[in-house]
């Protein structure tokens, strides 16, 4: 992430990267990434080395391309609108109070030392799950987060690292990740019997896709329902989980920020759990989770290849390249960040956002295959960091080292383990 970066400082808005015989193509000026994303889209697909997780996550919208994608980000999008994200705001709220008490449980003189990235793996995936198949997902959660757990150490090569493309593949790896995918579609299996007995009554957003083929006389089969399921989840869950737990880290280095996080949650919200109107309110809160994302964006970069010849920002791209949006370098140039190494949530206020090009903040990515899940994402995120903010405060365990890693997501290489104190 450092060297794109540096790259994007020395070499301008776009640059050519000579690599192991190929060259990849950096973009990551504003103006270039909007002709890229929006303008020229059609002259793009998402990176071929994203076959690697078609195999295990199958074509759900995440990874389909083309007519399926189209249908298939139609049929999924209503899920992830307004008013459908603010109705699932109090089970949110309630699923994470849960997880709360389990902290305040376990706490013994008030305080409890874990390793929060771990902690927050698991209260997001409890989350998306909930989002995803409706209160039936609580039968399979902790079986399926296990799974989960294992098929993300196992993934074969971490999909956004250029590098990671020459590695050789890991035969135990391979039968690790066989196995966890045999686990986590007997649950998906298990809790699909378990809903045709009630037609998909309370099932979120699946029973919305079945009630939505139906319309259109069509029957869901249960495989492209897992598909979904499977695409939308670990879509959705990983991202949460590093932004919360890069926020604790920036909110336990920045003692000013925790303060006034703090005092906005106390006056909006007192003891109370939030409702949607209460998360509008929450501004310092969005400042601090959008700081966040910029710092730590947790997807670090975006690649597509070039399906003809195209020219960007007048520079020729051959069909058949590699592009790389480093949103690492973009949400750190200087000229429209500035100090852009510095912690500063205040940034995000609309008075100190003028004149900022929309495309140099761009964690949900943009153009018409930007995150579909955007708005639940910053629902929810709101929604803990305020619930956390109520009751506890989060300090780095002393003598835990704290390195950034550019995975799947960008994430802290020796986790973070954090003491968890009852405020
Ligand atoms: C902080 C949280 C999140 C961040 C930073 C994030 C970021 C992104 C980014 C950058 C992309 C574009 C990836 C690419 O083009 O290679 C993306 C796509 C996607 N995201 Fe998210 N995401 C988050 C949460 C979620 C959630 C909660 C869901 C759903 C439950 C979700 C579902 C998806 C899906 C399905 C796509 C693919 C959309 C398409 O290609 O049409 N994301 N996300």
């Amino acid at each position: 992430m450092v060297f794109w970066s540096w790259v994007a400082n020395s070499y301008g808005g776009i640059a050519r990267v000579p690599l192991k015989g190929r060259h990849v193509y950096l973009v990551s000026d504003p103006d270039l990434v909007y002709e890229l994303l929006v303008t020229n889209r059609r002259r793009y697909r998402k990176n071929i080395r994203y076959k690697a997780a078609v195999d295990t996550f199958g074509e759900g919208v995440l990874l389909s391309e083309g007519d399926t994608w189209n249908r298939q980000r139609l049929m999924t999008q209503p899920a992830f609108k307004g008013q459908y994200v603010r109705a699932q705001v109090p089970a949110m709220a309630a699923i994470t109070t849960r997880f709360l008490d389990v902290w305040a449980g376990a706490a013994s003189n008030g305080r409890l030392t874990r390793d929060v990235e771990a902690e927050f793996l698991k209260l997001t995936q409890t989350l998306a799950g909930h989002y995803l198949m409706g209160p039936g997902f609580a039968a399979i959660d902790e079986p399926f987060h296990a799974a989960a757990l294992a098929i993300k150490n196992n993934w074969p090569i971490p999909p956004r690292s250029v590098l990671a493309l020459y590695k050789p593949k890991s035969k135990k790896r391979q039968t690790r990740l066989a196995a966890a995918l045999g686990t986590a579609d007997a649950c998906i299996r298990e809790y699909l019997d378990a809903q045709k007995k009630t037609d998909f009554a309370d099932a979120g957003v699946l029973g919305l896709l079945v009630r939505k083929s139906r319309e259109q006389g069509d029957e869901y089969d249960a495989k492209a329902l897992r598909d979904q399921f499977m695409s939308l989840f670990f879509a959705g869950h990983e991202t949460s989980a590093m932004t919360l737990t890069w926020a604790h880290y920036l909110l336990w280095k920045h003692g000013d920020a925790r303060v006034n996080l703090k005092k906005e949650v106390d006056s909006v919200l007192g003891t109370r759990q939030p409702t949607a109107a209460d998360l509008d309110r929450l501004t310092y809160t969005e400042c601090v989770l959008n700081e966040t994302l910029r710092l730590y964006s947790p997807i670090h970069s975006l690649s597509r290849v070039a399906l003809e010849d195209d020219t960007i920002g007048g520079y020729t791209i051959p069909a058949g390249a590699m592009i790389y949006v480093s949103l690492y370098a973009i949400h750190r140039l200087p000229e429209l960040w500035p100090d852009p190494d510095e912690f500063d949530p205040g940034r995000f206020l609309p008075e100190r956002s003028e004149g900022r090009p929309r495309f140099a903040f761009i964690p949900f990515a943009a153009g018409h295959r930007n995150c579909i899940g955007a708005t639940m994402a910053v629902s929810e995120l709101k929604l803990v960091l305020a619930l956390i903010a109520q009751r506890f405060n989060l300090d780095l365990a002393r003598g835990h080292k704290v390195r950034t890693s550019a995975e799947t997501t960008m994430r802290p290489r020796f986790g973070m383990r954090m003491t968890i104190q009852e405020a």
